[in-house]
């Protein structure tokens, strides 16, 4: 039996708006979930709905086996992280890190330990004396982290707590809450829209659209096999190519948005059986820019195809371009090396391993499993 158990959970807010549809999830003890997906699609209402600030409309919510619906949010063992800190102003940082010990009643002593304990970890002992005005957009956030880490709570519920720092403190931070995962019991849901706190902090993600559960799986699995397009374009930067086209004998015929061919190659044995449907369309082939390569290379031993294209867009990022590459009138992202001589308006024969291309189905979205 699982710690955080989430069965069919449903929410509709006054005025009939459906937020969350049937959300399950079962979490163990010690996990890392981060729910993603677009703003409005239910996360934070899903955060809510666990520490009890927002009613259940229907499903069963168990914590350590215990049916907690109805619990009020004091009893839940819960602790949880706003995106805006909320801390009390009137207290210093010692006093807000220490504030659910003082009010549990805990021992002098005890709370002195915890909070020199806590202020370590979250950076912040040399500023105890501090009050929160005088205390920069980082430092008030590691102060709501820090005070929910003394709560000892089971689990510990953060909604976007890194949204207001820039993006070097946001990497430190975030570097620094991977490592405090691993120094503590409790578990940890945390809300993000951005894919790359997904990917880096999870030890599984729950990507989200609309009210539902597109997938639930680790960071490897979510990008490695998307359950569907959605996930697939949700996560990945730049996103996903996507194209429509049929099977024609045994290769695939990729389409621009004037239904002309514009690639063609052969189909990988695994694929050949599962895409026998499609021979009049409706299928989408799914390629990442970083699959996408430029330059000559050895064999992978993979099974490369190889086409005439010529570089539209380039983006210098560093040590890397963005690339939009022309083939028939249809924009591929790709991702070369800067070290590459590449200028725009170039002709360049651009190739991709045919093993690592993802095939959707174009109606339901959903990834078509190759047969090995
Ligand atoms: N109190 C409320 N009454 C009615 N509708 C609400 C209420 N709170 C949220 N909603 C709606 O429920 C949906 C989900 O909102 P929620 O805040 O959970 O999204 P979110 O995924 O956290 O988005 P964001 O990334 O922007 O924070 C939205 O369509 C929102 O407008
Ligand atoms: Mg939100």
């Amino acid at each position: 039996m699982s710690y955080l158990s989430l069965k069919n959970i449903n929410k509709v807010y006054p005025g009939d708006v459906q937020a969350v549809f049937d959300f399950c999830l079962e979490a163990d003890q010690g996990e890392f979930i981060v729910l993603v997906g677009p703003s409005g699609c239910g996360k934070s209402t899903v955060l809510r709905m666990i520490a009890g600030l927002e009613a259940i409309s229907g499903g069963d919510m168990l914590l350590n086996e215990k049916r907690i619906n109805d619990m009020a949010p004091s009893d839940r063992n819960i602790a949880m992280v706003f995106q805006d800190y909320a801390l009390y102003g009137n207290m210093t940082v010692y006093h807000n890190i220490g504030f659910s010990l003082t009010i549990r009643g805990e021992k002098e002593a005890r709370i002195h330990e915890k909070v020199m304990d806590v202020s370590k970890t979250v950076g912040l002992y040399d500023y105890l004396n501090r009050y929160p005005k005088a205390l920069s957009g980082g430092q008030k956030q590691r102060v709501a982290m820090g005070r929910s880490i003394a709560k000892e709570a089971g689990i510990l519920l953060m909604d976007e707590p890194l949204s207001n720092l820039d993006a070097k403190l946001r990497q430190q931070t975030r570097q620094e809450l991977s490592a405090l995962h691993h120094e503590l019991s409790s578990t940890i849901l945390y809300v993000t829209h951005d894919q790359i706190e997904a990917m880096t902090l999870a030890s599984r993600i729950v990507v989200m659209n609309e009210g539902h559960i597109q997938q639930i799986g680790t960071p490897y699995e979510i990008y490695h096999t998307p359950a569907n397009i959605f996930t697939a374009s949700f996560i990945g930067s730049p996103g996903i190519n996507l194209m429509k086209g049929a099977v024609e004998g045994d290769h695939f015929t990729g389409m621009n948005r004037e239904e002309k061919p514009v690639l063609n190659f052969r189909i990988p044995r695994k694929f050949l059986k599962p895409l026998e449907d499609y021979r009049k369309g409706g299928l989408v082939m799914g390629l990442r820019p970083e699959s996408i390569y430029t330059e000559k290379k050895e064999s992978t031993g993979g099974e490369d195809y190889s086409f005439n294209t010529v570089v539209n867009t380039l983006e210098l990022l560093g040590a890397e371009y963005n690339a939009g590459l022309d083939v028939g009138g249809f924009n591929l992202s790709c991702r070369i090396s800067a070290d590459q001589a590449i200028g725009k308006g170039q002709n360049v024969t651009a190739s991709f391993d045919v093993n690592k291309v993802h095939f959707f189905d174009e109606k339901t979205g959903l990834r078509i499993k190759g047969q090995e």
